[in-house]
């Protein structure tokens, strides 16, 4: 009998959390039960999964009882307070905060590069930030062939990031600025229709980096493990429903050309190239837009470096597809394929699983090789 794991989501009603809902049913992930957890505010309030009415609970720390896979999307304080409880009850958490990612203890994992990390969790495995993974999925397979050492990375970040308050209020703000009602911004600080704004998290005074963009710097090097990656990045919010998209410059260590990014992006893991250059055709969130995907195009070389050693393309991603519930769908189906040694309690030294294979090794960069001696 294959095994059926007790999964509750952490964030039900949010914008991921309808998204890690759809996700299970498409990839047909097996779950025995689900256990649907939001705030006070919704408790009491059903979602539909598979054929049955399940009832919302307010989430608390004793939610976890016999749960053995918790995905939680209710922003990083809710993940704090409540992870260290999930894990106690031996459930595995999937963490698609920024709470744990940079703990040296959590695996920070995007599945087409580094699956083999989650072998190294404690309880808690981390989904990285969702600029971060657009980035990533397309950069890495061409790392591993010509180590990148500077990246320069602008954002075109969709509404989605910011949770289904942000999504509504573009769509109303937009329904008011054509009307010619005045609007009031709510979830967001500036007017949204019709205008794009540099991304609301906080400016370090300092540095002058918002925080998304520190999140996909060190994020960057925790996931590649290569802290000397130089990294430049500017997130700005656009009015956009729900996919990401970036223009991506890069500079490789060894001369580069587009025809060979071209060759190794053409079998890449999670990528789709879009690149048609007579039809100016190339990604757009539209297209990305409930797609698994990241679409690669705009593939050329950068004309500011006469040494041949750089690269520019344009790539767009579902935000919250990859950018956050495919991953994490991603990592629990690892997880749960990998049973019996994922759930806390029954985690037996990391000793004895080293000569298993994930089903993604062959994406993971020689420094995770010990897994797979
Ligand atoms: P609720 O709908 O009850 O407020 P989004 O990312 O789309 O903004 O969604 C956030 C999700 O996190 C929602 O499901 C929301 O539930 C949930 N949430 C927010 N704060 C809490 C909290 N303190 N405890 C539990 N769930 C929370």
């Amino acid at each position: 009998m294959s095994y059926e794991p007790v999964v509750a989501i952490a964030g039900v009603t949010g914008a991921v959390g309808a998204e890690f809902i759809a996700t299970m049913d498409r990839r047909a992930f097996p779950v025995r039960k689900l256990k649907a957890l939001a705030s006070a505010r919704s408790a009491g309030k059903t979602i539909d999964f598979r054929g049955e009415r399940i009832v919302i609970e307010e989430l608390t720390e004793k939610s976890f009882e016999g749960v053995d896979i918790a995905l939680f999307s209710a922003g990083s304080g809710t993940s704090r307070k409540f992870s260290p409880a999930a894990v106690k009850a031996g459930a595995v958490v999937i963490d698609n905060s920024s709470a744990f990612r940079m703990d040296p203890n959590v695996p920070l994992v995007i599945p087409e590069i580094n699956a083999g990390r989650i072998r190294e969790h404690k309880g808690i495995i981390a989904v990285p930030n969702c600029s971060a993974i657009t980035a990533l999925v397309p950069l890495w397979p061409i790392h591993k062939a010509n180590r990148i050492k500077r990246v320069i990375l602008s954002t075109y970040q969709a509404a989605s990031g910011g949770g289904a308050a942000v999504m509504q209020e573009l769509v109303e703000s937009t329904r008011a600025h054509l009307e010619g009602r005045a609007f009031q911004p709510k979830a967001i600080p500036h007017p949204y229709a019709f205008n794009l704004f540099s991304h609301n998290t906080a400016v370090d005074p300092e540095t002058g980096y918002n925080d998304e963009e520190t999140k996909v710097i060190k994020e960057t090097r925790k996931i590649f493990e290569d802290e000397r990656i130089a990294i430049g990045v500017t997130c700005v919010r656009v009015p956009v429903l729900r996919a990401h998209s970036e223009a991506i410059t890069f500079e490789c260590e060894r001369p580069i050309t587009e025809h060979d990014v071209r060759a190794i992006l053409a079998n890449a893991p999670g990528v789709k190239i879009v690149d048609d250059r007579a039809k100016n055709y190339f990604p757009m969130p539209i297209d990305a837009s409930g797609q698994d995907d990241v679409l690669v195009g705009r593939i050329r070389r950068d004309l500011s470096d006469a040494s041949g050693h750089s690269i520019s393309m344009f790539v767009s991603a579902d935000q919250l597809l990859k950018g956050a519930a495919l991953n994490a769908i991603q990592i629990a189906e690892l997880a749960q394929r990998e049973r019996p040694w994922f759930r806390g309690r029954l985690r037996p030294k990391l000793t004895s699983c080293r000569h298993r294979t994930l089903p993604y090794d062959n994406a993971i960069h020689p420094i995770h090789s010990r897994w797979q001696q």
